[in-house]
């Protein structure tokens, strides 16, 4: 069974690789199997958690190539050795002695580069630019980024009076980890008093360096950010990809973005059980609400889930509204409406509670497991709370009436906000909303209003934020990027199947 299986999606996409002008054409056709060697090279690239499914037969549509086509196996250029080197590096295992895994392994990973290629690249884009941006760009410029830095920390340090030696790096999507060793144990002290000195030594500007704990030795990590452009961008992809492994113990499953270090973060909105998420305008609330809101609807039927989608600016949640999952029918966009909406709500909430109470449970949950409740989870979106206060300020005693009583019955609000202060995150509201998102914010103060706690104002903008989940540590996440084609494909599929 050495064959590598393709989809009717993918054999399309090759074909468009292969014949647009804008795509690889060139004097001599060249053969399919090179866009899958370069499907290869693009999953190779990726550092998101490799998720496996299987494919031993030819799809619909689809193709099949055989192992001489794709690695040149027997043939006068066999690339087969070093691919096979390259994926059991990747993957950690010998796969020279498993001739079978490594052509599993070889198809899952010419799969998933050329749906990454299918999202990523539109047939209208110069193809080679697309692949040079995509493969070549930050590897070696990367390296050599992080050389420098090496040699810059070591003497930043030295500078603010610490002496250690970089033990480690660790690589993740925005940031590097330096693991320093540190002789005397002062140095830690002066390590964290210096680390705006470092930031400004190394020029960082706003963007801060964080200091991190380790589980070695003496040993303390720095989180330095990178330049821009040698980040690697969490997409759509890969919030698919993560919603097809959630945990079957969690009801509403939330997937904002990957920790520093690139490993996916969930936590249960049911457990949360309702967030603020603030940050200052272009922080990436908007896509960060988006991001919520998918990982619910790509795990959720609208018979599990009701939403409340408010939005009084008109822009972010009209592409939902064709989706079965409304509790009231469409997206809410006036304050007056809000109001009415809200206040319903809470009539809903109270029915709920006399339910609960009826049928001797203390919440939705313990009535699901007594077998005795049956009732879809409610999660109300409010985009802008400091918009909607200004048009009507009554829409704050709903809203807190929700916050105070809304988890025993099944409901959660997630409010976001350009302004994070005192006025519009009011006592009443703070004290019930436990769980709060901070995206980067002007001043320290704006980042205490939101975590009661300082530097989300060190973060690095473009959805890097500081994630508190009622009664856990913070935990620094880097969000995915949601584009309005993924929110198209997610509502599509809603069509197709209701
Ligand atoms: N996770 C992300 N990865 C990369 N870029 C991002 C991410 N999130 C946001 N951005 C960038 O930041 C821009 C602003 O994001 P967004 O619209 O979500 O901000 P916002 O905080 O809602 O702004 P506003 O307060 O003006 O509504 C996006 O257009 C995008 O370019
Ligand atoms: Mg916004």
């Amino acid at each position: 069974m050495s064959k590598i299986y393709t989809s009717f999606e993918d054999e399309k996409l090759i074909d468009s690789v292969l014949q647009k002008d804008k795509g690889l054409m060139c004097s001599d056709k060249l053969p399919k199997w090179t866009v899958l060697r370069l499907a290869l090279a693009q999953s190779l690239k990726s550092s998101a958690e490799f998720y496996e499914e299987n494919q031993d037969q030819p799809e619909a549509g689809g193709k099949e190539y055989n192992l001489r086509q794709v690695t040149g196996k027997g043939q006068e250029n066999d690339f087969t050795d070093l691919f096979c080197t390259l994926l059991s590096v990747y993957h950690r295992e010998n796969l020279f002695a498993d001739d079978n895994r490594f052509r599993t392994l070889l198809q899952k990973h010419i799969r998933r580069g050329l749906r990454d290629m299918r999202t990523s690249w539109k047939d209208s884009h110069d193809f080679h630019e697309y692949l040079y941006q995509e493969l070549f760009t930050d590897s070696d410029y990367q390296k050599s980024i992080i050389m420098n830095l090496r040699e810059k920390i070591v003497s930043a340090i030295n500078e603010i009076g610490v002496s250690g030696n970089i033990e480690d790096q660790l690589d993740g999507p925005r940031i590097t980890r330096f693991l320093i060793s540190l002789s005397d144990v002062n140095d830690l002290d002066r390590l964290r008093k210096g680390l705006e000195k470092l930031s400004f030594l190394l020029g960082l500007q706003k963007q801060g360096i964080f200091l991190q704990s380790t589980n070695q030795e003496r040993v303390a990590g720095l989180d330095i950010p990178r330049s821009q452009d040698s980040w690697y961008q969490i997409n759509g992809n890969n919030l698919r990809e993560w919603v097809l492994h959630t945990p079957h113990n969690m009801i509403l499953p939330a997937w904002p973005g990957v920790d520093v270090l690139g490993k996916p973060f969930i936590f249960d909105i049911t457990e949360a059980p309702h967030i603020l998420v603030g940050g200052t305008t272009g922080s990436g609330k908007s896509i960060c609400l988006h991001t919520l809101l998918l990982s619910l609807l790509l795990s959720q039927s609208s018979d599990q889930l009701k939403i409340c989608l408010i939005d009084p600016k008109h822009v972010e949640f009209t592409p939902y509204a064709a989706l079965p999952h409304h509790m009231y029918g469409k997206v809410i966009t006036s304050s007056e409406e809000a109001l009415r909406i809200l206040t319903q709500l809470v009539n809903e909430m109270e029915e709920r509670e006399s339910i609960l109470a009826s049928n001797k449970v203390r919440d939705i949950i313990e009535g699901e497991i007594k077998g005795v409740i049956e009732l879809p989870r409610i999660v109300v979106f409010v985009e802008e709370l400091a918009d909607i206060f200004i048009q009507s300020r009554a829409i704050e005693t709903p809203l807190a009436r929700l916050a105070q009583k809304g988890r025993a019955a099944g409901i959660h609000l997630i409010l976001s906000t350009q302004r994070p202060d005192a006025e519009t995150f009011s006592g009443l509201l703070r004290s019930n909303i436990p769980s709060r998102i901070a995206l980067t914010v002007q001043k320290s103060s704006e980042s205490k209003i939101i975590l009661d706690e300082v530097g989300a104002e060190r973060l690095s903008g473009k959805g890097d934020m500081l994630i508190k989940i009622s009664g856990s540590n913070i935990i620094r996440v880097h969000g995915v990027k949601i584009k309005q084609n993924d929110i198209e494909e997610c509502i599509s599929k809603f069509r197709r199947n209701e």
